[in-house]
């Protein structure tokens, strides 16, 4: 059988199925609000150096923070910090819950970012675009750092994994 493309009103489910197969590193998404606000956010992407797209859904609670602040940070982690990526995938925790077990600081805007993570960019909003039920989000990176820290953390079938490094590829049958 051939895979058809995705129709719009085809299952939201069949959507997530095929996305599943392209592994994505474990992404949160940061901002100062009345407290430091977080949340895992796996639709972030590059756009083209400095620029940065975050796509966040009009219901998610750190909208309004980045949008006042005007400033947000994605992060990025090692699979030892996976402790920290479950205290986020949390529904409904609070800022509270998500950060302060664990070491946070800033960086240039002012947005928290948690300090054991290997990669940050740190965004000041440049445009938001908004659509049906999301705000397309375009930042500009005015800091970053690097903290590497072993394997990364992705999320591949719809679960948390630590990605194995094979750069012989030939050699590599960890997965089947
Ligand atoms: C794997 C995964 C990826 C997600 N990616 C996004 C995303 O890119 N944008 C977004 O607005 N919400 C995303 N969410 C939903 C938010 O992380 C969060 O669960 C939702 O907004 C409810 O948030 P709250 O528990 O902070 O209230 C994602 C959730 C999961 C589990």
């Amino acid at each position: 059988m051939v895979d058809k493309p995705d129709r719009a009103k085809e299952d939201v489910a069949r959507f997530w199925k095929v996305l599943g197969e392209r592994p994505i590193g474990f992404t949160v998404v940061t901002a100062a609000g009345d407290e430091p606000v977080g949340f895992v956010g796996l639709a972030v992407a590059h756009v083209s150096p400095p620029l940065i797209s975050v796509a966040i859904d009009i219901q998610n609670r750190a909208l309004e923070p980045i949008r006042r602040s005007g400033s947000f940070a994605v992060n990025f982690f090692s699979a030892k910090d996976e402790v920290i990526a479950e205290a986020f995938m949390k529904k409904g925790a609070s800022g509270a819950e998500r950060f302060w077990p664990h070491n946070w600081e800033t960086l240039e805007t002012g947005s928290p970012v948690l300090s054991t993570a290997t990669g940050v960019f740190d965004c000041v909003v440049e445009r938001v675009v908004e659509l049906d039920h999301v705000n397309l989000i375009i930042g500009r990176v005015v800091a970053s750092r690097i903290r590497q820290n072993g394997p990364p953390l992705v999320f591949f079938r719809g679960a948390l994994s630590a990605m194995a490094i094979c750069r012989n590829v030939q050699a590599c049958d960890a997965l089947k």
